[in-house]
C-alpha cells in the first residue's frame, strides 16, 4: 500500500502540484471534511478517472458551520481517512490545512452565490453556503484543479458550486457523481454516525418515503399534495422535525407549479440532534 503525501501547508501543497503541472498532468480535486466513507472514496476514483493526480481535500470547514451547529462535535477520523484513501490507491495527495492555514488572522472575504442558493437549506442554515462557497474557492485557487468532483448527496451544494463557477469563469470542469447509499436506501453521510440503533431504522424511510413521493407526483398528484404527504410521511415514519420536502427544478431549484422532464425531489429532516438530507431524481 503506498503511503499518499499530505500537505499541511498551502506552500507544500502548490509545491506538489507544481511539479505536476510542469509533467503537463491533469489536477482533479475532491473536496472534503473527512470522516471518509465510501461515497467520498466513489468520488475519488470518479476524479481519478479524469485526471492524472487527484488532491483530496479534508478541512472541516468552520465558515459553513453556524455557532450552534455541530462543528466542535462533527466526527474527525484523519487517520482512518489516511488508510482508506491509500487502501483505495486513487489519491496522490491529501490537502489537510489547518484553520488559521486557511483563514489566516484578519481574514475578511466572503463569497455568495444567489440563484440556486435561495431556499430550501438557505431558509434553516442562513450562513450555509456563503461558507461552503468561500472555502470552495479557495480550494479551487490553491488547487487550481482541470476538475473537481461533487456528490449530488449534497445536492444544492452542488448547484451553488457550478454556479460560482460559471459567474466567476474558474476554468474548472464540475463533475457530479452519484449519491453511494447502504443496502437499506440510506445515503452514506459522515452524520450518521451520530445515529443511535432505533434512529438508524427510522433514517431508511428517509429515500423510500421521498422514492414514494416521487412516483406520486409522476403519476399525477399535485406537487404540494405530494410534499405534503412525504412531510407527514416522515413524522410517522418517527423524524422529529422536517425542515423540508420539496419538489424542485433540477436545475434552478426554483418553485414547481406543475412537474417537468427535470423535477427532484429534495428533504431534510431531524432525528433528535442529528440533521439528515437527502434527494433523487422525480
Ligand atoms: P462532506 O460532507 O465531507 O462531503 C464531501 C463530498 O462528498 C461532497 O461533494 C458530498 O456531496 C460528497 N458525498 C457525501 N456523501 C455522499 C454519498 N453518500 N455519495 C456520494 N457523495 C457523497 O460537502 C462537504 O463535505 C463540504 O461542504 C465541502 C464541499 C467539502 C466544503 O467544505
Amino acid at each position: 500500500m503506498k503511503e499518499i503525501p499530505v500537505a499541511n501547508t498551502l506552500a507544500e501543497l502548490r509545491g506538489g502540484i507544481a511539479t505536476w503541472r510542469m509533467a503537463r498532468q491533469r489536477i482533479g480535486l475532491v473536496p472534503t471534511m473527512g470522516a471518509l466513507h465510501r461515497g467520498h472514496l466513489a468520488l475519488v476514483e470518479e476524479a481519478k478517472k479524469r485526471a492524472d493526480k487527484v488532491v483530496v481535500s479534508i478541512f472541516v470547514n468552520p465558515a459553513q458551520f453556524a455557532p450552534h451547529e455541530d462543528f466542535d462535535r462533527y466526527p474527525r477520523t484523519f487517520d482512518a481517512d489516511l488508510t482508506k484513501l491509500a487502501e483505495a490507491g486513487h489519491a496522490d495527495a491529501i490537502y489537510a490545512p489547518s484553520v488559521s492555514e486557511m483563514y489566516p488572522e484578519g481574514f475578511a472575504t466572503r463569497i455568495n452565490v444567489g440563484g440556486p442558493s435561495a431556499g430550501l437549506e438557505t431558509d434553516f442554515r442562513p450562513h450555509f453556503f456563503g461558507g461552503v462557497a468561500t472555502v470552495v474557492s479557495k480550494l479551487f485557487l490553491q488547487c487550481l484543479p482541470d476538475s473537481a468532483v461533487f456528490g449530488e448527496k449534497d445536492y444544492q451544494q452542488l448547484q451553488v458550486v457550478k454556479r460560482m463557477v460559471r459567474d466567476l469563469d474558474l476554468p474548472i470542469e464540475i463533475i457530479g457523481a452519484a449519491t453511494i447509499r447502504e443496502d437499506d436506501g440510506l445515503a452514506l453521510s459522515s452524520r450518521n454516525a451520530y445515529l443511535n440503533a432505533a434512529q438508524r431504522q427510522i433514517a431508511a424511510q428517509l429515500n423510500k418515503i421521498l422514492r414514494l413521493a416521487a412516483k406520486r407526483a409522476r403519476d399525477g398528484v399535485p406537487v404540494p399534495q405530494a410534499e405534503a404527504e412525504a412531510q407527514a410521511a416522515l413524522l410517522n415514519a418517527g423524524f422529529d422535525k422536517v425542515d423540508y420536502v420539496a419538489i424542485r427544478d433540477a436545475r434552478s431549484l426554483q418553485q414547481l407549479d406543475t412537474l417537468n422532464d427535470e423535477a427532484r425531489i429534495l428533504a431534510a429532516a431531524w432525528l433528535d440532534k442529528t440533521r439528515l438530507i437527502d434527494n433523487m431524481p422525480v
